[in-house]
């Protein structure tokens, strides 16, 4: 199941951490490569022997140590190697490290390094007034809002003698919970589909060194297009000016303006199962436009302004049967019957309500809160997630209303 996924396996110091030889042994058995990045506590619950032994690769505990094989930026290549983060059994202590962005041994060092839209499974462990206490569950949500996965802990007999709260889930269930995180695209209702996807800003040309434009930053639509072509769709991402990397599998149109960003994404209606219009398409732009550079007067200056083309609308009313069409509705506070209207004008199918509020959503920032609207009247309200994970929140919602 998991055949060439390359794990990092964290753990910490509970006493659950005897039982992690084997979830490498099941990870391993499934054809994972599993590297295991224990802490010093950690190695005080379970021998460093026996998980070297069955992950067949030397255990990483410190950063300045030996163990590192004369690599010092291994944390570094360990963050790009891996396709998923485990942590199990997280202490109390390593949530919290991990939750203020602490970094002084390997587990926290490579849980920084590793890459944003890689998985990340935490599965806590302890007492259960530990486990209940207000420190630990504000951690605990703080991971969570982050995008990481907790996999909450079972009742039953603990260590201290006493029942209740607290146990790590068995080796199999914490591997089943990964497996499902990594379930390959050929189980996604996306995969061998064409979506269009639209992101970033455009830029509205005033004169020959001046525009109208907006800040968005186009990581909401990149994230999107990253994760379609993960789940196997043919990914055609039009964009506007945005400073970002191509991600991976996806064929990408780079444009400045409204029209332009009509013209590049017209052609390629046709072909496509999906369009999500995640750009913050400018709404006006200036009637004209000067070539060079229009000089300053003591006079007022008044630019008068037209409507740019609704892409996104175009494409919802000119669609075959059978196409689907994505919009988002950004906007400051009260907005989501704004986005119910434009759900409903624009015959969409999902709209993506996106709050803006200046410093965890909206614009520029690498975090968003979504609510999805579907054209069935359903409402999914989305917690803080970093863009990455509300893409993949979104594109789920979409696989279940995208025919087959
Ligand atoms: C016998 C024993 C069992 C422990 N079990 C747990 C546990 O299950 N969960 C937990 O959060 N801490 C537990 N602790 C406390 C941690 O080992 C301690 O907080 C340690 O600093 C954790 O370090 P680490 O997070 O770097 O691994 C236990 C301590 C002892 C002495």
């Amino acid at each position: 199941m998991l055949t060439g996924r390359n794990i990092l396996l964290g753990i910490s110091g509970g006493i659950a951490a005897y039982k992690t030889p084997q979830l490498v042994r099941l990870l391993k058995k499934s054809g994972a490569d599993v590297q295991v990045l224990a802490t010093t506590s950690a190695l005080k619950f379970v021998s460093e022997l026996s998980l070297a032994t069955v992950s067949n690769r030397p255990v990483l505990t410190g950063i300045f140590t030996a163990d590192t094989e004369g690599e010092y930026t291994r944390h570094i290549s360990l963050g790009e190697w891996a396709d998923a983060f485990v942590i199990a059994p997280a202490t109390a202590n390593t949530l919290a490290r991990l939750a203020t962005g602490l970094c002084d041994d390997m587990l926290s060092l490579c849980f920084l390094t590793l890459r944003p839209d890689k998985p990340v499974l935490i599965a806590p462990a302890m007492d259960g007034h530990m486990y209940n206490s207000l420190s630990v569950q504000r951690n605990l949500s703080t991971l969570a809002e982050e995008g990481c996965r907790i996999l909450e802990p079972e009742s039953g007999s603990l260590a201290s003698g006493q029942c209740g709260l607290g146990r790590m889930p068995e080796p199999e269930t914490i591997f089943e919970a990964l497996a499902g995180m990594l379930a390959t695209p050929e189980k996604s209702a996306l995969n061998g589909k064409t979506v269009v996807v639209t992101a970033g800003p455009t830029r509205e040309k005033i004169d020959g060194v001046r525009f109208l434009s907006n800040y968005s930053s186009g990581k909401m639509g990149f994230a999107i297009a990253a994760d379609a072509a993960r789940r196997g769709a043919v990914v055609r991402l039009v964009t506007g000016p945005v400073n970002l990397p191509t991600p991976p599998g996806v064929e990408r149109i780079d444009v400045e303006s409204a029209e332009q960003m009509l013209a590049a994404a017209r052609p390629l209606f046709d072909d496509c199962d999906l369009f999500i219009g995640a750009a913050a398409v400018a709404d006006y732009r200036p009637e004209a436009s000067v070539e060079g550079k229009i000089k300053k007067k003591d006079a007022e200056m008044e630019i008068r302004l037209v409507r740019n083309p609704d892409i996104l609308a175009e494409f919802a009313t000119n669609r075959k049967p059978g196409q689907l069409a994505v919009g988002f509705a950004l906007e400051t506070a009260g907005g989501i019957d704004y986005a119910r209207k434009k759900l409903t004008d624009k015959q969409l199918d999902l709209i993506a309500f996106n709050i803006y509020n200046g410093h965890t959503s909206g614009f520029e920032v690498d975090t968003n809160v979504l609510t999805l609207l579907g054209r069935d009247g359903s409402v999914t309200e989305l917690p803080l997630l970093s863009k990455e994970k509300a893409a993949a929140k979104l594109l789920d919602a979409v696989e279940t209303i995208l025919p087959r």
